[in-house]
């Protein structure tokens, strides 16, 4: 399979925050954030495989700053690593200043998506190719990410998971 790059998977989403997507402070709902960082995460992740993809776990959510009623909000996202049938999706989320255009970094998260066959069995999807330094570190990290994903799923045992334990030692 061709190896591709992330920007061949990158997903931009940009929507306004409304008030019945808001909490009673008046900001945005963070299981809102969730969903649409799950959407932008799942196109990402269709654009890398061409497949159906299902999300297997959010590895990372750090709801940094609020975001106001109103604000103008942008998820972006791209596959950050590619593994056999799994990738990973790196969402960062940014505000727009609604006078000046400047915009901010209000949110990131990672998520872990699957690809499928139509009876729902994992299947392969292709490599991925970093090319900015950005990617590359993101990518140099994601295998770390992996194994504890997995570890905390009860998925792998904690001694296999040598990257994880690279970090201690
Ligand atoms: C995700 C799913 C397909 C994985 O199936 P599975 O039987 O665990 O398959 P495998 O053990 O072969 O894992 C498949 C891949 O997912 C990865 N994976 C599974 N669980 C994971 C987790 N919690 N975190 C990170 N990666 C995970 C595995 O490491 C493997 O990756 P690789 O092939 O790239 O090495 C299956 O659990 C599923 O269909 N879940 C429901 C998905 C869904 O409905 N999501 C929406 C929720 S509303």
């Amino acid at each position: 399979m061709r190896a591709k790059n992330p920007k061949e998977s990158r997903t931009v989403m940009t929507d306004m925050v409304l008030p019945s997507e808001t909490n009673p402070l008046n900001n945005l709902f963070g299981g809102e954030l969730l969903a649409r960082m799950d959407r932008a995460a799942s196109i990402s992740a269709r654009r890398h495989s061409r497949r159906i993809t299902v999300t297997a776990s959010v590895n990372h959510v750090a709801f940094n700053r609020s975001v106001p009623l109103g604000s103008v909000v942008t998820v972006e996202a791209s596959v950050s690593r590619a593994f056999k049938t799994s990738m990973e999706i790196f969402i960062d989320v940014w505000m727009e200043d609604r006078f000046t255009g400047e915009r901010t970094k209000a949110n990131e998260a990672i998520y872990t998506f699957v690809a499928v066959d139509e009876t729902g069995i994992p299947t392969e999807v292709p490599p991925l190719k970093p090319e900015t330094d950005l990617e590359k570190e993101r990518f140099a990290a994601a295998l770390r990410r992996k194994q504890l994903s997995l570890v905390l799923a009860g998925k792998m045992d904690p001694s296999a998971a040598t990257e994880l334990k690279a970090l201690f030692t």
